[in-house]
């Protein structure tokens, strides 16, 4: 399972990246807001943290078709051509989506609530689309099974399209979609580093450092012997 970060502050991304082996970052117009630094640039230097192979996914803001079209080509002239156009999925959106995917552009398909939107945008030529699952669960639906319906459906489509869930609140969310093989989530920074966290690993290692100090010195490690 690929796994992005959902976020567009310079700093917490450099935090995961330090650690976790992630493969891109995912923006949206709300998180690029919260920077309050101008946009393209905040794009630009999150580009500039990304090594060979993690992708970035921004969001266009036009409403009309014809003016996401030119959105797109401007944003792929400013931050490269392999960057992901994210386009909300409206009847706007979708049209843009079929015109971007015939010209080679890397399309996200976002604001994904249900899995027959997910279905239009991948015959729309969306390499990803974006369900949000804890939104969904918010308004009293399953947003995990939501998330898993598209999966399923888009493995047995030709289309090659595929799910990138997206809006996460807790890491069984997120493990649910492990467990059912999605291709890839988008997850906050903070949350990212719970996917990790378990006290007893803290405990375990703690014991093992105190035996192990016990018969050498405090601070000792195997590059002392
Ligand atoms: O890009 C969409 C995603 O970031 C939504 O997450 O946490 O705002 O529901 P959230």
């Amino acid at each position: 399972m690929r796994i992005y970060i959902d976020s567009a502050n310079i700093k917490d991304i450099e935090k995961v990246m330090n650690i976790l082996p992630v493969d891109g970052v995912t923006t949206n117009p709300s998180l690029l807001a919260r920077e309050k630094t101008n946009p393209m640039e905040q794009l630009k230097a999150i580009r500039g943290m990304l090594c060979k192979g993690q992708e970035l996914h921004a969001q266009v803001i036009s409403s009309l078709a014809e003016d996401m079209i030119i959105e797109a080509q401007h944003m792929r002239e400013v931050l490269g051509e392999d960057i992901f156009i994210k386009v909300p999925v409206t009847p706007e959106g979708i049209k843009a989506m079929k015109k971007l995917s015939a010209l080679g552009v890397n399309i996200t398909a976002t604001a994904i609530y249900t899995p027959m939107q997910a279905v239009i945008a991948a015959k729309a030529g969306a390499k990803w689309t974006a369900p949000y699952v804890n939104r969904l669960d918010m308004i009293g639906a399953d947003g995990v099974q939501v998330a898993i319906s598209i999966h399923n459906m888009l493995t047995r489509m030709p289309a090659s399209s595929e799910l990138l869930a997206a809006s996460f609140k807790n890491v069984e969310q997120i493990l649910k979609l492990a467990e059912a093989g999605a291709g890839a989530v988008t997850v906050a920074p903070d949350l990212l580093e719970q996917l990790l966290y378990h006290p007893l690993t803290d405990k375990a290692v703690w014991d093992f450092t105190a035996d192990f100090e016990s018969i050498t010195a405090k601070g000792s490690t195997m590059r002392e012997l």
